[in-house]
């Protein structure tokens, strides 16, 4: 939260020469310099933060991402990367004085090898069609973070993006089998390929993952894909005190059953998606848990029905299963607008993704509402139960400073809670800009200095996304 004012900060202009290069290389229509159409590329989904860019550009291939790396390196213009920019911790904001490489554009699916069970994407697709097209070939593509319809794979990649299936299937870390990185010095690098095994060499492909645009560029993604389960079940259990819901969560594992969706909402939350999207939830209930278990038909049907005995016996007020795929598919659908529903309430919308292992979940969730209440600022929490993954999200509005400094005391005091427990500042969302005034005192000196070194070595002129995750 640097910047408070409703407009996209000024933007200093960019070398006239880099300028004229950047237009000789493309088609007029991939060069944005307007003021006008530079405004949407001044945000992503994060709050409060915003800059615009001096120029956006939209490469349609490796190559073009490459002249413009080299452009950037011979005039030293900061170059910030972005698919749809649904990220939610300003990965994707852009610095003063660079250029944004739109990778939207680059937006084909190249193959889909059913015999590897592999898929070959270009950054700018949508992760839906990515599910999609795995699905029509009854195939499973697990990561679904909450704005995949939106998003690109490219960036749930650079950001290690999450999903209501992590608990399962794991993130985007664990479908990626190989990248295409075009690197600062506009080489192009290929990491990674089809083989189940591979040891051969230290792991780059894996660093590049969660690296939000600071190492390189990345243009295409290998994706592995799994058979697609033949049955699912969805539940919904509510409970009279969070207390409850939390005890569920840590019976449902110890009873080794491991759901691939274990999700909750606060009341406040259900309300809102209730009254966004209207699919029935029971609203008086203190919390809900969205469970669904997926797998072979037998499989699901015992541990739906051993999952309906452990929500009982941890004093459920009520478990419904859903009745038809269709139905399923609202619920998760209505849990995946939390976000967009708690935002109608209040100008501002400030979502956190601090994670604590499970274990201690209920503590968590008390330690977040005594820390709003004494500081006097409004909170909704929802979240993926399943992965000790939370997401409070302040309601609050940019505007009122005052309102703002207590939202921030609110937030850095849940951090360091976090972090007592032995959690992390972020599960899912990364730590872009919002999060790096945290990180030195969850890493430790040491790690941030290997991490200063690998940014060197990869980008020595510190052109790639700088300030972001570290300074
Ligand atoms: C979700 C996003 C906000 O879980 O991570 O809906
Ligand atoms: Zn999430």
């Amino acid at each position: 939260m640097n910047s408070t004012s409703p407009q996209p900060a000024a933007r200093p202009a960019l070398p006239e020469l880099f300028l004229r290069d950047l237009r000789a290389a493309f088609p007029e229509s991939a060069v944005l310099t307007r003021h006008e159409d530079l405004i949407p590329y001044g945000f992503d989904g994060t709050a409060a933060l915003r800059q615009l860019p001096g120029a956006v550009v939209f490469p349609r291939d490796a190559a073009g991402v490459a002249a413009v790396l080299r452009l950037a390196r011979t005039h030293r213009v900061p170059v910030v990367s972005r698919g749809s920019g649904t990220g939610l911790s300003g990965g994707s904001i852009p610095v003063p004085g660079c250029v944004v490489l739109c990778l939207g554009d680059m937006n084909r699916i190249l193959e889909l090898d059913t015999k590897n069970l592999t898929l070959l994407a270009e950054p700018g697709v949508i992760t839906q069609r990515i599910y999609d097209t795995a699905d029509a070939a009854g195939l499973f593509y697990p990561p679904d973070p909450g704005s995949m319809k939106i998003s690109t794979i490219g960036g749930n990649v650079s950001e290690n993006a999450g999903g209501l299936r992590g608990l399962k299937y794991g993130v985007t870390r664990n479908y990626v089998m190989g990248l295409e990185v075009v690197l600062a010095d506009g080489s192009t690098v290929w990491l990674g390929n089809k083989c189940v095994k591979d040891v051969a060499g230290y792991n780059l492909r894996d660093l590049f993952i969660g690296s939000e645009g600071t190492l390189g560029v990345i243009t295409k993604v290998l994706l592995r894909l799994l058979p697609k389960p033949a049955a699912r079940q969805t539940l919904l259990a509510t409970y009279a005190s969070m207390d409850a819901a939390a005890e569920t969560v840590s019976a449902i594992i110890a009873a080794k059953i491991i759901p691939c969706t274990l999700e909750f909402l606060d009341q406040r939350t259900l309300r809102c998606v209730e009254a966004f999207a209207k699919v029935g939830l029971p609203t008086e209930a203190e919390a809900l848990l969205l469970i669904e278990t997926d797998g072979h038909p037998a499989a699901v049907a015992d541990e739906a029905e051993r999952i309906e005995q452990i929500c009982r016996a941890q004093s459920a007020l009520a478990v419904r299963r859903a009745a038809s795929a269709d139905e399923a598919t609202r619920l998760a659908t209505a849990r995946r607008s939390a976000f967009s529903a708690l935002a109608r309430l209040r100008p501002t919308t400030i979502l956190e993704d601090a994670t604590v292992p499970r274990s201690e979940l209920a503590k968590m969730i008390r330690f977040i509402n005594e820390t709003a209440a004494r500081h006097q600022v409004e909170v909704a929490t929802f979240g993926h139960f399943g992965d000790g993954n939370l997401h409070p999200t302040f309601l609050t509005d940019e505007r009122n400073q005052a309102e703002m400094h207590r939202v921030e005391a609110a937030m850095k005091e849940i951090f360091d809670y976090a972090l007592s427990l032995g959690g992390t500042l972020t599960g899912e969302h990364g730590v872009g800009l919002a999060k790096k005034a945290f990180l030195p005192r969850q890493l430790g000196d040491p790690t941030l200095e290997l991490l200063r070194a690998i940014k060197r070595t990869l980008d020595p002129e510190g052109l790639l996304n700088p300030g972001k995750i570290f300074d």
